[in-house]
């Protein structure tokens, strides 16, 4: 059996949040006072989230991504991995991570068998920095992703985009040139609508917008798209030093092609990142309901994702107000 929705896509790709804490603080992803976090016990356990990787491997998921919070602030992050990469081989596994540790953890990851890292850093520069996530870690981020380099994961850097923050000429060609340096791809986010995160037009910037001023200073040659359901469209800058990608995830949302879902730190099946609805798969993991259920359960799950989530730039939008913050949710 494989796992298609009401609109034909056929869901083959889970980020499951394996840690909803993080030391940092990013002002898009969680509010100025913070949110409440899980107790040790409502977080699935290591063998509740194997379990339920197990369950997507047999149910043809091909792609599991693990986040947070901060995936590598949880203890047995190597060992899950290390699970993983030997009982489910056919998986591609990747994490999301905000690089802190991974000056740290770096060798072990690679050693347990994950391949490929996000890194999420939104400016090279250090007030800007402790600016967005609240914390003084620039450095530490820096030196995990040389580490993440030099022991042989593959790295894509992420940035979200914030108007009159890092959507300058010189802040997009310090990031274009660090990806030169470095070669690895930079990825720019639009900034995305969630509970807590004071999403409006004036912090808005489009894809569009970024490019434009790239394009000032730089030559850009699109790229062929090598994954429909990727949700970056890449472009190289001339003799294709840097790749540059641009998640439109508001001025063109990928619904057409989404194949994703996402589950929670504490084991919440959510069929839409923009949808506040959610289905508690940890019964059927922890004993209290018929684990040869679980697939079904999936299923009528996947059934409710939407065709698409509203335009978040029409007049009339208004963002959520009562969901989970994008922390809660997983990145
Ligand atoms: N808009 C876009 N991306 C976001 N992320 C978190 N909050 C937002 C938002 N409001 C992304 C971060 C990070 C990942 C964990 O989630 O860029 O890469
Ligand atoms: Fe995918 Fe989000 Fe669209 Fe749902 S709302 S189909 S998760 S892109």
């Amino acid at each position: 059996m494989n796992l298609v929705d009401a609109f034909n896509r056929k869901i083959q790709n889970v980020r499951i949040s394996i840690q909803d804490k993080c030391d940092l603080r990013c002002v898009y992803c969680m509010p100025e006072n913070g949110v409440k976090w899980l107790d040790k016990k409502e977080q699935l356990t290591f063998s509740e989230i194997f379990k339920l990787i197990e369950v997507f491997n047999d149910l043809d998921v091909k792609k599991i991504k693990l986040t947070g919070g901060e995936p590598l602030l949880r203890k047995d992050v190597i060992e899950l991995i290390k699970k993983i990469t030997i009982d489910l081989p056919k998986i591609e596994l990747s994490m999301t991570t905000n690089g802190v540790l991974l000056s740290k953890y770096g060798k072990q990851l690679f050693n347990a068998g994950l391949r490929r890292v996000n890194i999420s850093l939104d400016t090279l520069n250090h007030d800007k920095f402790e600016e967005i996530t609240r914390k003084n870690k620039l450095n530490q981020v820096l030196e995990g992703i040389k580490c993440a380099i030099e022991v042989g994961l593959e790295v894509k850097i992420n940035a979200v985009s914030i108007k009159n923050f890092n959507d300058d000429k010189k802040s997009l060609n310090e990031f274009i040139n660090f990806s030169e340096r470095n070669n690895i791809p930079i990825r720019f986010i639009e900034l995305m609508p969630f509970t807590g995160n004071k999403w409006n037009f004036d912090n808005y910037v489009s894809s569009e917008e970024l490019r434009e001023t790239i394009k000032s200073s730089n030559k850009l040659i699109p790229l062929k798209i090598a994954d429909k359901s990727s949700t970056a469209k890449y472009w190289g800058t001339e003799k294709n030093k840097a790749t540059v990608g641009f998640i439109s995830s508001v001025s063109e949302s990928f619904c057409e092609n989404c194949n994703r879902i996402r589950v929670t730190a504490e084991g919440k099946l959510r069929p839409c990142l923009h949808r506040h609805l959610e289905y508690d798969l940890r019964p059927y993991l922890n004993g209290q309901k018929r684990f040869e259920n679980i697939s079904k359960f999936i299923q009528m799950a996947i059934n409710e994702k939407w065709k698409e989530h509203p335009n978040f730039l029409a007049l009339r939008y208004k963002p959520p107000i009562d969901d989970r913050e994008m922390i809660r949710i997983g990145g």
